[in-house]
């Protein structure tokens, strides 16, 4: 039974896997899987948390803090990178963890990046809804408060939740089913929606820099660390650095703990492989080169940000346009909420785009039902119930939860998604140290033990209550995953024939041979 537990895929059966009939279309070229991993990156991040982020942690050394999470991501995209180039399948980390660590542990990671793809998705359209009602608000239209926000929010003042006054965040909502329907029409209508969006969003970006460089005082980056270059808790104690009235950690660190969101998106390519025409060698420079320009312009807008207005007079809700009203470019205002609500809204399709093709990958190995999660559209080619069913759940959450916990829920598990990939790596070029790698991470160990180290410097950092969160999440996915994934996986003796028997139409046949390779048919 234990053994049943860690039962692993080989990276042979990975690569037959993919070659097989009914896969996805191969319709992306390294322009579009870079454009979607900054159209993942590129949103509620830097034009929303930004604010807040200098206002009250770490002040000018904002512009360390992105580069501190902007190393610890560099180094778990290099694993993300070789992994991808190794075994270029649709299920991302879930992949790589079953064909390393074995399946109970292959399941945890698909369960945890629902918490980074599904719910990060709701966290951005909260985020995109601010963007709509402010653009709303400067032609003079205001929506009811009942359909503005979520019903309830945490007071960190007095550490409970309190009601708004709110009923439903209903923008976030419409957003959400405007780019569940995009996704199911097709992945090339997909991309090539993003591409617009992200040409607009980066545009902007370059706008915010180019323009605000010139309103740069000096003066404004004096004292360039007013909370200090720490800000570590660990477990909710903070062990390094002030802390403020909530006991919360203050300083560049704490930063970097919360704008870490910022840069999440960029493993999302892996989760196009099989849509890529040359995976191997398009999926790493996509994620990389996406990464290594999200990093350049998070660190010249912070300056420029910071540079332009005090850090303790930026905005906390849209800090970036109202650094433009506060230097006088009020005209500016208009513009850039305009490309922060199309930048955020791309952040929303390609996360729910990626959070499909999770379910598909974990439908197809049997640990959810292949009737339903692994369907694909007759005619457009996509996994269109698991994306629909990604759009209720999306719904639900940015309706009625709100961005502050949603945020910290979203980081701590895509930081666990990043160390269980940089362990994957170690363990990878140990038991497999043939197998082909057109990508390989340079300086093994060292690198990949970095990463390790930095992703769990930043999620101790974060508050304690997002690790009994993590653990009931947990939790609730090892109920699901004893109550049926382990009986109905692919690899559990017997269960293959059946599946390919009892496949419905739209679903995909596969068998499995005496050695547990998985072969489509
Ligand atoms: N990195 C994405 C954003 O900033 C999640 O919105």
């Amino acid at each position: 039974m234990a053994s049943n537990l860690f039962r692993k895929k080989t990276v042979a059966g990975l690569l037959e896997e993919m070659a097989g009939e009914n896969r996805l279309r191969r319709v992306l070229g390294p322009v579009h899987l870079t454009s979607l991993g900054v159209g993942a990156v590129i949103g509620t991040g830097i034009f929303v948390l930004t604010g807040a982020a200098a206002h009250d942690k770490a002040g000018p050394a904002l512009m360390l803090s992105f580069i501190v999470a902007g190393v610890a991501c560099i180094f778990a995209a290099l694993c993300y990178a070789e992994f991808a180039s190794m075994v270029p399948v649709a299920g991302s980390a879930y992949t790589y963890a079953y064909a390393t660590l074995g399946e109970l542990f292959a399941w945890i990671i698909g369960w945890d990046l629902i918490l980074e793809y599904a719910v990060s998705a709701g966290t951005v359209a909260v985020g995109a809804s601010g963007y709509f009602r402010d653009l709303l608000s400067m032609f003079g239209i205001s929506l009811p408060t009942a359909l503005a926000g979520a019903p309830f929010d945490y007071d960190p003042a007095i550490g409970k939740f309190v009601a708004t006054g709110s009923f439903m965040d209903l923008p976030a909502v419409v957003i959400t089913a405007f780019v569940t329907v995009i996704l199911v029409v097709g992945i090339k209508e997909s991309a090539s929606f993003n591409t617009a969006m992200v040409i607009l969003k980066v545009a902007i970006v370059l706008f915010v820099i180019g323009v605000g460089v010139f309103y740069i005082n000096p003066a404004n980056w004096k004292p360039f660390a007013p909370f200090g270059f720490t800000g570590i808790s660990f477990f909710g104690k903070t062990v390094f650095g002030q802390e403020d009235a909530g006991a919360q950690p203050l300083g560049m660190l704490a930063g970097s703990a919360i704008i870490f969101f910022s840069y999440i998106g960029f493993d999302s390519v892996s989760t196009h492989s099989e849509e890529a025409r040359r995976p191997q060698r398009d999926v790493p420079f996509a994620i990389i080169t996406s990464l290594v320009i999200c990093t350049v312009l998070y660190i010249a807008v912070s300056a420029v940000l910071t540079g332009m207005v005090p850090s303790n007079k930026l905005d906390i809700n849209a800090p970036v346009s109202n650094a433009f009203k506060q230097v006088g470019l009020g005209w500016a205002q208009l513009l850039i909420s305009f490309g922060a609500l199309a930048g955020i809204t791309s952040v929303v399709l390609v996360t729910m785009l990626s959070q499909a093709r999770i379910f598909l990958a974990m439908a197809r190995d049997g640990l959810l039902p292949r009737g339903f999660f692994g369907a694909i559209h007759e005619k457009f080619r996509t996994p269109w119930k698991a994306t629909i069913l990604t759009g209720v759940f999306v719904s639900f959450v940015t309706a009625f939860l709100p961005l502050r916990i949603l945020a910290q829920l979203v980081n701590i598990g895509t930081l666990l998604a990043f160390v269980i990939v940089c362990a994957a790596v170690l363990i990878m070029r140990k038991t497999n140290p043939e197998a082909n790698r057109p990508f390989r991470v340079p300086m093994v160990p060292l690198l990949p033990i970095l990463g390790i180290l930095i992703c769990l410097l930043l999620m101790f950092s974060l508050p304690a209550e997002n690790w009994l969160r993590l653990g009931i999440w947990l939790v609730l996915g090892f109920a699901i995953y004893f109550g049926y994934g382990r009986k109905h996986s692919l690899m559990s003796p017997g269960r293959a024939r059946e599946a390919a028997v009892h496949a419905s139409p739209g679903e995909e046949p596969v068998t499995v041979t005496a050695g547990s390779k998985m072969r489509p048919r």
